[in-house]
């Protein structure tokens, strides 16, 4: 089906004011709620990435999500709740004390618990998996819009497959045009990376995917031990586990994937600026783009790394630098007078900002007048570990 997808502001002072109930009186909640009791898709903001929510109960609702997105049909969807009398719906069995603790400490919040599931919810939602993660959000357009339905919104991140996640409701318009009905426009997305997910197992939690919630975070809270289901943490289970078949060791299905990768090519840059000067000059007639923090900017500044002029974007001003009507002036500049673009993203010690940022940077070089993006590699403290998961697996190398 071909939708004339509309795009709809919610009031940003309603937001601001994180005014839940002004926001579900709204007549553009009572038309999203009505598409979506419908069995119909809707795209929503929530305060990781934007989502692309449906009924979690109608196994013909979920299905659209799955072909809006392209999305491969063994990848699990969260079930998102607005309020904590919904979780006992969608899981079963008995909660242990410690797990109760950690979800009243960050929901609503940028974390997806795995629980077993209970039959409410069907298994195109958790891809035939027994378990289901479910998440309350934060974004009071997300928590007013699942009070308005009243019942649980499943929803993957809003984007078409494979490519950068949305943090702005223009990004899920670029993906899903002519897909879905509507989009509720609420701004641009706080975290900026996706949710943690996390499940348990014997005295450990396992994280599946960093995010919005750091591993630092969750063991101030937790006797238990905090391990990973990627990097080393995998080797070292899979070491503990010795003689067991890998298939133990549970993972977040969708993290096989393509992931969050923009077409244009995207390298990581470690730190030498000799190297990066090195690569410039020999692929001097491509459009490239550095994505640089504040203080290596600067070094390269002081050094005087490249021989030729550079031109520094401020966040602030790369909307209107990339704007369409740009797009050729800025390849003939590039080429011809040789100058180099470097993006600040922020301060190294703001990983907040780059985490906010990342996704919104890489979704707006995204063109094809752009050839390459260079991207810094970043520190994995705090949210820079889910910042550097989602550019490891955007990336197809390394310049060492
Ligand atoms: O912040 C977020 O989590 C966003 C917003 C919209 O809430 N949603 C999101 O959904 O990122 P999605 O579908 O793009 O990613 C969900 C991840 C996938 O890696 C999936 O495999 C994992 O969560 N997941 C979902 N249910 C699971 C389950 N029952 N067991 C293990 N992993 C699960
Ligand atoms: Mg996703």
């Amino acid at each position: 089906m071909k939708f004339n997808t509309s795009l709809d502001k919610i009031p940003i002072e309603y937001i601001k004011d994180n005014d839940i109930k002004k926001i579900n009186r709204l007549p553009l909640l009572e038309k999203a709620a009505d598409l979506l009791k419908n069995g119909k898709i809707v795209g929503f903001p929530t305060e990781t990435v934007y989502g692309l929510g449906a009924d979690a109960r109608k196994s013909s609702a979920v299905k659209k999500i799955f072909q809006a997105k392209g999305r491969p049909q063994d990848n699990p969807l969260i079930v998102h709740i607005g309020d904590m009398n919904q979780l006992k719906t969608v899981i079963r069995g008995e909660m242990e004390d410690d797990i109760r603790q950690i979800l009243e400490e960050f929901w609503p919040g940028p974390l997806t618990i795995v629980f077993p599931k209970s039959e409410l919810i069907p298994e195109r939602t958790t891809a035939g998996l027994d378990t289901v993660g479910v998440r309350m959000p934060a974004h009071p357009v997300a928590l007013a819009l699942i009070q308005k339905i009243g019942f649980p919104l499943a929803a993957p991140s809003a984007n078409t497959s494979g490519l950068p996640s949305p943090t702005r409701a223009e990004h899920v318009l670029d993906d899903l045009s002519g897909k879905i009905p509507l989009i509720l426009d609420g701004g641009s997305c706080q975290v900026g990376v996706e949710s943690t997910v996390i499940t348990f197992e014997d005295e450990k939690i396992i994280i599946l995917r960093p995010g919005g919630i750091t591993r630092e975070q969750l063991k101030k809270i937790t006797d238990r031990k905090v391990v990973s289901s990627f990097g080393q943490d995998k080797i070292s289970i899979l070491k503990e586990n010795n003689n067991q078949s890998s298939g133990k060791i549970p993972l977040a299905p969708g993290m096989k994937y393509r992931h969050y990768t923009p077409e244009t090519d995207l390298v990581l840059f470690a730190g030498r600026l000799d190297r990066l000067s090195e690569l410039y000059s020999s692929y001097a007639d491509k459009n490239i783009f550095l994505v640089l923090s504040d203080e290596t900017i600067a070094e390269i500044k002081k050094n005087n790394i490249f021989s030729a002029k550079g031109e520094i974007i401020e966040m602030g001003d790369l909307d209107f630098f990339l704007s369409e009507k740009n797009s050729d002036q800025i390849r003939k500049k590039v080429i011809n007078e040789k100058i180099i673009k470097m993006v600040n993203i922020g301060s190294k010690d703001r990983l907040d900002e780059i985490a906010n940022r990342i996704f919104y940077i890489l979704r707006e070089l995204d063109r094809p007048a752009i050839d390459l993006i260079i991207v810094e590699i970043f520190s994995e403290i705090g949210i820079g570990e889910a910042v550097m998961n989602r550019l490891y697996k955007a990336s197809s190398a390394v310049i060492r």
